[in-house]
């Protein structure tokens, strides 16, 4: 049994802390990337509060056409992946609401109000803010860890920092 919850409520930079701790531990040995990632969209939601949904999207070949022309190849995508929270949209173009703007930045997209940010997409009507964040290997991204919230204003420039610093371990574990 892994018993990873944080001991007690504490500051965000010591949940952070655990959590990485907890994450390195569950993934370091591991080298399939689909159970990397389901452990830790668990993580996520043992050690976070006021989350309603928290997951990835990868990277990944476009959906196969029914009848695909000679010489074209469409472009990758993001594909739902492991999370926690209600079913999602499956499929987003790059560039594309908050979690395809961050796989096409390659730049974290801390969302105050989801409303105010133009093309949304809104999967679970309760999502009030977002934190969408890159993960990267060798400068490319490879998928988007992202966290969505009931509560307005719920992520800070921490919980940034600290979900950039879990995108940058698992850069190479999924
Ligand atoms: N809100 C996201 C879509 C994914 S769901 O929140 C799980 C977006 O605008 O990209």
């Amino acid at each position: 049994m892994y018993d990873f919850k944080p001991a007690a409520a504490r500051d965000v930079a010591a949940l952070y802390h655990e959590l990485l701790g907890a994450a390195d531990a569950l993934t370091a040995d591991e080298p399939d990337g689909v159970a990397n990632m389901a452990n830790v969209a668990a993580l996520i939601w043992e050690f976070l509060p006021d989350l309603n949904w928290a997951g990835f999207y990868r990277v990944a070949p476009a959906k196969p056409q029914p009848e695909p022309q000679a010489g074209f190849s469409p472009a990758p995508e993001l594909v739902l992946g492991p999370f926690v929270g209600r079913p999602a949209c499956i499929r987003i173009a790059l560039g594309s609401g908050v979690c395809g703007t961050a796989a096409a930045s390659g730049a974290t997209q801390l969302v105050a109000d989801v409303h105010a940010f133009p093309g949304h997409i809104a999967c679970d009507a309760a999502s009030q803010s977002e934190l969408v964040v890159p993960v990267l290997r060798n400068g490319v991204v490879v998928a988007v860890i992202d966290l969505d919230s009931p509560s307005p204003v719920r992520f800070s420039q921490a919980d940034a920092q600290g979900i950039e610093a879990l995108a940058a371990l698992l850069s190479t574990r999924i």
